[in-house]
C-alpha cells in the first residue's frame, strides 16, 4: 500500500510539474473537447482538467483520451468515491476535488488514479497530511487567503505542496508561482466559456501560450 501511494504521488507530482498552469475547463458540448485540447497544446500546455459539472464531461474526456493523446487528461469536481470510481473507468491521469471528505480520502488511497484533494485551512491541510497526501489543491485560493495563506502554511506544514486554484488569473499567477510550496496553479481563465462557445480556439491558444511562459513552480 505504501508503495502504491508512493507511485501515485510520483505520478501526480510529475503532472503538476508538467506546466506552470493547469487549465480548468468546463465543457458543455463534447464536440468542443478535441479542438479545445488541441488549442491548449498548440499554446504549450500539455495538461487539462475537465470538470465533471456538465452532462458532456465524461464524453469530452473520452474524446480527448482517444484523439489528443499528447495532452494529459484529468477530471475535476470529483466529489465522492462514486465519482472517483467513474473517472477510474475513464482512465484519466489524475483527479481533483474541491475539498477532502474522510470517505473520499479513504477511497483515493485505494484508487489507481492519483487525487489532488482540496484544502482551505490549516486543519484541512493536517487532515490530508494525516491521510498520506503531500500534494493538495488550495481552494478557493483567493477567497481563502491566497499568497498570504500559503506563506503562513509553509512554516508549520513544509511537507505539503500546493496547486492553488480559484480566483487565479494571468494577473496574479506569478505571485503564487514564486512561493516555495507551490508547484503550479490552476484556473479557468485560459479557456473562457465564451471563447469555447464561439469556437475561438486562437484566443485560447494565445491565453495558453502566455500561461505556459509563466515561471514554473517550486523546485
Ligand atoms: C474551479 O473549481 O472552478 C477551479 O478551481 C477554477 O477556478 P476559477 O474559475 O476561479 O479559475
Amino acid at each position: 500500500m505504501a508503495q502504491a501511494g508512493e507511485d501515485r504521488r510520483t505520478r501526480l507530482e510529475a503532472i503538476l510539474r508538467e506546466s506552470p498552469v493547469i487549465p480548468v475547463v468546463t465543457i458543455a458540448d463534447a464536440a468542443h473537447a478535441v479542438p479545445l485540447a488541441r488549442a491548449l497544446l498548440e499554446g504549450g500546455i500539455a495538461v487539462v482538467e475537465v470538470t465533471l459539472r456538465t452532462p458532456a464531461a465524461t464524453e469530452a474526456i473520452r474524446r480527448i483520451r482517444a484523439e489528443v493523446p499528447s495532452i494529459v487528461p484529468g477530471a475535476g469536481t470529483v466529489l465522492s468515491p462514486a465519482r472517483l470510481e467513474q473517472v477510474e473507468k475513464l482512465d484519466v491521469a489524475f483527479a481533483v476535488s474541491p475539498g477532502a471528505t474522510a470517505r473520499l480520502l479513504e477511497a483515493a488511497r485505494a484508487s489507481p488514479v492519483p487525487l489532488l484533494p482540496g484544502v482551505a485551512t490549516a486543519s484541512e491541510a493536517m487532515t490530508v497530511l494525516e491521510s498520506g497526501f503531500t500534494l493538495a489543491k488550495l481552494f478557493p485560493a483567493e477567497p481563502a487567503g491566497g499568497v498570504a495563506l500559503l506563506k503562513a502554511l509553509a512554516g508549520p506544514l513544509p511537507e505539503l505542496r500546493f496547486c492553488p486554484m480559484g480566483g487565479i488569473d494571468a494577473g496574479n499567477a506569478a505571485a503564487y508561482l514564486a512561493l516555495s510550496n507551490v508547484l503550479c496553479v490552476g484556473g479557468s481563465w485560459l479557456a473562457p466559456s465564451d471563447a469555447i462557445a464561439a469556437g475561438d480556439w486562437r484566443r485560447i491558444t494565445a491565453l495558453a501560450r502566455a500561461a505556459s511562459e509563466l515561471r514554473g513552480g517550486a523546485g
